[in-house]
């Protein structure tokens, strides 16, 4: 029945009659003759409709938004100065000689174009959210994205294999989403958090390089860039390092950011963990921001004022200053919105000093080319070090951060960001770019301070570093992983790490977890009885598919590339998921329960 898409209908079909078929997107009536928007996948036409055919004009009189129309008509040139540069059709219309109604619809909940939706209206009324350009857009690169992926591992010699939803817990950091088992009364799958072990396993039987685009399920707290269930596109590899697995995978994002939307890349650079968290507080610095900490412990665990001294002589504490290029002309109130902002993540306070004059640094309140009123707290020495480190100049504002280190890192690293993206642009310290690095010799573990005891960084099955196998008994802090993070703009696009394969290290690594040998053999016994067949020496890497198109879409958060994605309080809207069950399904899963639901 029809000819052509709509939005693809341009000047190369004027004088053609053409049959579309979409939606109402907008009419308007121009007193004797009507327009219609149609709308398809590929876009909006313009259809007019004059008396001339009273037959159609009755029909288009009667329709309304987002009924489904069928149209034969003729493409013709607009009039001028009707013409629209930004649309393929804007060059033409289409004249009606008929109309047909496929069906009718209700008044949508919202006008497709509005800009201004609330996410849980939107979320709501997911279907006809997706109509919306936007999404279409978003959803179809989405699609593009796993296909060049599938393209280019295939050349490269990988098969997609599919691992179980239904399995035993795997340890990546998050709760699991359970499963009740209806056969075994009592016991439950958990949904794969990742399919890490079976990837491991697939090694061990000789599949040499696996793939897989697969959901993975997570019970956490959600963020922007987080969902309970998402996507990763998942890899892994035998017989490779992890500079050959970092090189297959960094030509991988080079080539789809490349055909997907025309983005250059470029050659990833190295970060060292200890770096970034040294000079941004966080493990996936947002390149495009060019600001710095300034290390000042050292310099304050001989001054006075008990703020900075108080950290600098704490056991893990840490002092930094972050200083903002013409920063001086902030405004009190600017200054109170950031440091409310830095009390999210645990800060205390926000000391700061204005640079008026670097040839005056003095702590005489009276007398000083430095404006705070913590100036007079500081000795000279510590004013002169702060305004050398810093590379200060007049204008300047530093502001600083005291605490133990996790509260500084993520207060002052989450400023830095937030006054990157707001001031950076004006004031030169913010580019609109694309910056790709890999954060390398990420810690083996890190030390959880409620429980007492050592947590896998990345996970337990993460090799460490050869040189640093002594300093799993002795000194686990200082012990360095095989492992390596992918971060483009802030986020983390991908991790992955090469993998222990030897019995002996996998045990003394437990050890260092805390995880004894009865409770390994239980929990990944399966894993660890494997191993022990041949495993080959294998690595691999998981990228998250939500995120990676996310950042090309530019989209706020990856709810924007799901087509049915769960709200930040982990439900469904659309479905009103999870919901209460009938007494008849909890007691065939063997369930009764705590504080039962009333049923719908
Ligand atoms: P990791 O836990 O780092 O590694 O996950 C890999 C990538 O998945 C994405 N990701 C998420 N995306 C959306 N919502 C979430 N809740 C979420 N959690 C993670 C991130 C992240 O970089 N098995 C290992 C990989 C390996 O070692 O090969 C793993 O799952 O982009
Ligand atoms: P106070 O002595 O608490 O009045 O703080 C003096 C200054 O130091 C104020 O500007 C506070 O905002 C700031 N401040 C207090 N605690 C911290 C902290 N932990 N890190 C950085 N600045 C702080």
């Amino acid at each position: 029945m029809r000819t052509d898409y709509c939005g693809l209908i341009d000047q190369r079909y004027l004088g053609q009659t053409v049959v579309l078929q979409g939606w109402a997107h907008r009419r308007r009536d121009h007193g004797g003759v009507i327009f219609i928007d149609l709308r398809d996948r590929e876009g909006i036409v313009q259809v007019v409709i004059d008396p001339d055919t009273p037959e159609a004009f009755k029909l288009a009189d009667s329709s309304r938004s987002e009924y489904v129309l069928q149209i034969t008509g003729l493409v013709r040139g607009r009039p001028e100065g009707t013409t629209n540069a930004k649309m393929i059709s804007g060059q033409i219309e289409v004249l009606a000689k008929d109309i047909v109604i496929l069906n009718k619809a209700d008044t949508p909940p919202f006008q497709i174009d509005d800009e201004n939706l609330s996410e849980n209206v939107r979320l709501t009324n997911r279907v006809i959210d997706l109509r919306r350009p936007q999404m279409q857009k978003n959803l179809r690169l989405r699609y593009k994205v796993a296909l060049l992926v599938r393209n280019f591992l295939d050349t490269k010699g990988f098969i997609d294999i599919e691992t179980p939803m239904l399995t035993r817990s795997t340890p990546e950091g998050a709760r699991d989403y359970l499963v009740p088992s209806r056969v075994h009364d009592g016991q439950f799958f958990a949904l794969p958090q990742s399919p890490q072990l079976f990837k491991q396993l697939l090694m061990v039987a000789g599949f040499d390089r696996y793939y897989q685009i697969t959901k993975c399920f997570r019970d956490e707290d959600l963020r922007a860039d987080r969902q309970p269930e998402f996507t990763q596109i998942d890899i892994e590899t035998s017989f490779l390092n992890e500079e050959e697995i970092m090189s297959i995978t960094e030509e991988m994002a080079r080539h789809v950011f490349k055909e997907a939307i025309g983005v250059d890349l470029g050659e990833f650079p190295r970060m060292q963990y200890d770096d970034a968290m040294f000079y941004y507080g966080s493990d996936k610095p947002d390149l495009r921001v060019d600001l710095k900490f300034t290390e000042l412990t050292d310099v304050m665990k001989t001054e006075e004022f008990k703020v900075f001294r108080g950290a600098a002589d704490m056991e893990g504490g840490r002092v930094v200053g972050l200083r903002i290029p013409g920063g001086a002309d902030f405004s009190r109130s600017v200054i109170d919105e950031y440091t409310k902002f830095v009390g999210i993540y645990g800060a205390k306070g926000l000391a700061y000093i204005k640079v008026n004059d670097v040839s005056n640094i003095s702590n005489d309140p009276d007398n000083s080319g430095l404006q705070a009123p913590i100036v007079k707290f500081l000795s000279n020495d510590a004013l002169k070090a702060i305004i050398e480190r810093t590379g200060a100049q007049n204008g300047d504002l530093i502001f600083f951060g005291a605490d133990k280190r996790k509260v500084v890192d993520e207060a002052i690293g989450a400023l830095r960001i937030k006054i990157g993206h707001e001031k950076g642009e004006a004031g030169g310290y913010f580019t609109k770019s694309w910056k790709p690095l890999w954060v390398v010799d990420f810690p083996m573990f890190e030390y959880d301070e409620d429980g007492k005891r050592w947590n896998a960084c990345h996970h337990p099955f993460t090799s460490p570093k050869a040189e640093h196998l002594e300093l799993l008994k002795t000194d686990p802090g200082a012990c360095k992983a095989r492992a390596y993070d992918m971060v483009l703009n802030g986020w983390e696009m991908g991790g992955g790490s090469v993998r222990i394969h030897q019995a002996d290290v996998q045990s003394t690594v437990f050890d260092a977890l805390g995880i004894g040998e009865e409770e390994a053999q239980n929990k990944f016994g399966f894993l660890l009885d494997n191993l022990k067949f041949g495993a080959p020496p294998h690595g691999g890497l998981a990228f998250g598919l939500d995120r990676l198109v996310t950042l090309m879409t530019g989209a706020e958060s990856i709810r924007d590339v799901i087509a049915f994605p769960k709200t930040q309080r982990a439900q469904c809207l659309l479905t009103n998921a999870p919901n209460a069950v009938d007494e008849k399904q909890l007691r065939e899963l063997h369930i009764r329960l705590r504080n039962p639901v009333q049923t719908a």
